[in-house]
């Protein structure tokens, strides 16, 4: 059995790993994953969108800019503090009322796992490989608040690098990566009981070493499939990447593209 709680992420995002994913993605592939959103949710500019979990709100600027009307969620506090402030910077440079201006993008602190509000957003997405992070029924609490908060027709798309299908054919027991000033090297544990993969990661940087342990659940496409139906969604598109591959055994990443269903049974839209 595993010794690292399921509520791990409850104390791993500040610090190091903040700077890590900072440093890890570079603005083009922020721009490629825009794009990418831009097609698959097919929303007229000042459509109101959910970003969950936003991180620094680098996707939700980017859209903000594009005209979007940008919701972003997230447990980090140095995350929301992060993006709280760019908001506050780009209400000095621009007037209120200019695309991607100040009062196009909202921050809120909070939990995938209680996502709030009925039938508010145009569309979803949750990116930046975080779909991993939720035991089973955590994952039922999320998926189902991310329906309820989406207006009936709307549009959900899922970016993930811990899919089975991607994790599973080249497992590595430990990895060590250089990612800007940060040496990181991740060790990791398949836990085939579980289907979950226990990780410890080991940041060094300018001579200071500070580990943290992560856990991921690692589900199937058909796993994620039946878990989106069961909470009110219907499946249009699997993709293995964002030129729109089809998903395949080895794909690097899984997009899904999902429309929550127009039907508003109970059971859908239950709040737990
Ligand atoms: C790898 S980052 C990705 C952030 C963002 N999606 C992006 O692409 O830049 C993972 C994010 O998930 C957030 N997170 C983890 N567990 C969460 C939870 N239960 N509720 C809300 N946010 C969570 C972390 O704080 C962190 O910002």
């Amino acid at each position: 059995m595993s010794e690292i709680p399921t509520n791990w992420y409850e104390d791993f995002f500040h610090g190091v790993p903040l700077d890590l994913w900072r440093q890890a993605i570079p603005p083009e592939k922020t721009m490629a994953e825009a794009d990418f959103l831009v097609k698959a949710l097919r929303l007229d500019p000042g459509s109101h969108l959910l970003d969950v979990p936003c991180g620094n709100g680098r996707l939700a600027f980017e859209l903000a800019k594009r005209g979007y009307r940008m919701t972003g969620v997230d447990i980090s506090e140095e995350f929301i503090a992060e993006a709280r402030s760019s908001v506050i910077r780009l209400g000095k440079d621009q007037p209120p009322a200019t695309a991607g201006g100040s009062d196009s993008v909202e921050f809120m602190l909070g939990d995938m796992r209680r996502i709030e509000g009925e039938a508010i957003y145009d569309g979803a997405y949750c990116f930046g490989n975080s779909f991993g992070f939720l035991e089973y029924a955590d994952m039922e609490s999320f998926l189902n608040g991310v329906a309820r908060s989406l207006k009936p027709g709307a549009r959900f798309v899922i970016e993930t690098g811990m899919a089975a299908e991607s994790i599973l054919p080249k497992f590595e027991a430990e990895s060590s990566h250089q990612i800007g000033d940060i040496h990181v090297t991740i060790r990791e544990q398949y836990l085939a009981d579980e289907s979950c993969v226990d990780s410890e990661y080991i940041f060094e940087r300018h001579g200071k070493t500070e580990s943290r342990k992560a856990k991921h659940w690692i589900y199937t496409a058909g796993e994620i499939r039946r878990m989106l139906e069961r909470a009110g969604f219907e499946i249009r598109e699997l993709f293995g990447s964002l030129d729109c591959r089809p998903f395949a055994l080895g794909s690097v990443e899984l997009f899904v593209i999902a429309d929550r269903r127009r039907s508003t049974s109970n059971e859908e839209l239950s709040t737990d």
